[in-house]
């Protein structure tokens, strides 16, 4: 019963019974009834009073029976009123007319006589709803005024989200990024670590300074080295003197991405240039010194790698004096819709039908699956107005596993089984065929 309380519930119908039977119904249950005689009158309180709820007549003289007024009475509410929820009474011999309102936006209908019972169930789950929407909807503008708020004080870099989680973390990134210390960014691929490591920098004190990114996921152990600390002429055969990135970002900062594909001793190294600000060029035993603040990303669980012995744990202990954590896109639904609508083409809208689809979607790509799926719509919808039927959703598959956890006799092991057959050891070990191949390329495996 709790949902009439405090509900005013406007009741238009020109029987004067009706009207009467309605207020003593409604307000037993404690809701504020106001009743009108005519449209005109209905429209002139809807005009004067808030209110929640709207139960309307079709014919309002004895000899009308067409419905008309009624039609013209649901449009002009509508106008006036695009929330509120509408019942329409209506007479058996029209319910094609009340179906078609309902189509137009009309909550419900009833046909009278009406039985009391089933008409307290529409009318309380109608006022359920509207408390519903209203309360998500103050909920959104209070984190859209907090987020603009955030975004006036702080370079956002052009990061999208509604979700109370994504607020956190953002206003989070803005707050420390000026502290000189290290910060570790996790979270699953494509959810928006490399964003979210811009956002550090942008509001660090160092801003002005050199921003480099290394991807230690794409380099082979040997050519991370050397990415990273720089060759000296002749360290090895074709090797010319080369800055590395550590030095080049000299006091800036160094976004590591993917930073679970660091080898042992490329770990060694970088513990010490953390630790020391100390490197030397590959070949060279000339110290040189750095000062950077690193940013680094990983998509593995390091915690597991620590203990599997594949990380060092005081390495780890030195980058994420900071962790930000990025939860994958299906933990975070609320952001679907704003991010969607962001990666539209100009001139491009959604159609309610696809929003909900995309609500729906696992998204294991998270952020990135999402924008392909919306280019590739945008790029094949003859429609400016995207439907459902024009995104192609795949099916989710098993979420992907981390695959640097893998060791060598498992990836054998899955690959004999498959009879060398990449695609189906990838998909019994829970991984894409690409993860797969990058871990053996690792571990020195051929298929
Ligand atoms: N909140 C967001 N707002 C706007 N764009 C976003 C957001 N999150 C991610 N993106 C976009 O989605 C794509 C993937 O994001 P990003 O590269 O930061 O993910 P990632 O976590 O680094 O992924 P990976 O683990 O694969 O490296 C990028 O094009 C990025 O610009
Ligand atoms: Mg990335």
């Amino acid at each position: 019963m709790t949902s009439l309380r405090n509900a005013t519930v406007l009741v238009i119908d020109d029987n004067e019974a009706v009207r009467t039977a309605f207020d003593v119904l409604l307000s037993i249950y404690g809701a504020r009834v106001l009743t009108a005689a005519s449209p005109a009158d209905g429209l002139s309180r809807l005009g004067s009073e808030v209110v929640d709820l709207v139960i309307q007549d079709m014919n309002f003289r004895r000899e009308a029976t067409s419905g008309e007024e009624g039609v013209t009475l649901f449009h002009a509410i509508r106008t006036k009123c695009p929330e509120v929820p509408i019942i329409l009474l209506t007479a058996w011999t029209h319910l094609e007319t009340a179906v078609e309102l309902v189509k137009a936006g009309a909550a419900d209908y009833i046909a009278k006589p009406w039985d009391d019972a089933r008409l307290l169930t529409t009318v309380r789950n109608l006022l359920d709803l509207r408390n519903a929407r209203a309360e998500a909807h103050a909920l959104r503008s209070q984190r859209r005024e907090a987020r603009e708020t955030l975004a006036g004080q702080f370079d956002l870099c052009g990061i999208v989200y509604e979700s109370e989680a994504m607020h956190t973390l953002v206003s989070t990134a803005t707050h420390i990024a000026h502290a000189d210390v290290p910060v570790l960014i996790t979270g699953p691929n494509g959810a928006g670590k490399e964003v979210l490591a811009d956002i550090v920098h942008a509001n660090s004190s160092v801003r002005k300074k050199p921003y480099l990114k290394v991807n230690l996921g794409a380099l082979p152990d040997e050519l991370i080295e050397a990415e990273l600390f720089g060759t000296e002429a002749g360290a090895f055969t074709g090797a010319r003197a080369r800055t590395g990135r550590f030095e080049a970002a000299d006091g800036g900062t160094l976004f590591l991405d993917e930073l679970g594909n660091l080898s042992g001793r490329g770990q060694a190294k970088l513990l010490r240039v953390l630790q020391t600000g100390e490197f030397e060029r590959l070949g060279s035993n000339t110290t040189r010194r750095t000062r950077v603040r690193v940013i680094a990303a990983t998509n593995s669980n390091l915690r597991l790698a620590i203990r599997q012995g594949r990380f060092r744990e005081d390495l780890f202990y030195r980058l994420n004096v900071i962790e930000l954590e990025i939860p994958a896109l299906a933990e975070r639904r609320d952001d679907i819709g704003a991010l969607a609508r962001h990666f539209l083409d100009p001139g491009f809208t959604l159609a309610q039908d696809a929003l909900d689809a995309l609500s729906r979607h696992p998204w294991p790509g998270n952020v990135r699956e999402l924008q392909n799926t919306i280019r590739r719509a945008c790029l094949l919808s003859s429609n400016k107005v995207i439907a459902a039927s024009a995104l192609v959703l795949v099916a989710a598959q098993t979420p992907a596993a981390d695959e640097t956890a893998l060791d060598r006799s498992t990836v054998e092991q899955a690959l004999e089984r498959a009879e060398g057959v990449v695609a189906q050891a990838a998909r019994e070990l829970g991984l894409s065929r690409q993860a797969l191949y990058r871990r053996m390329e690792k571990l020195g495996l051929k298929a």
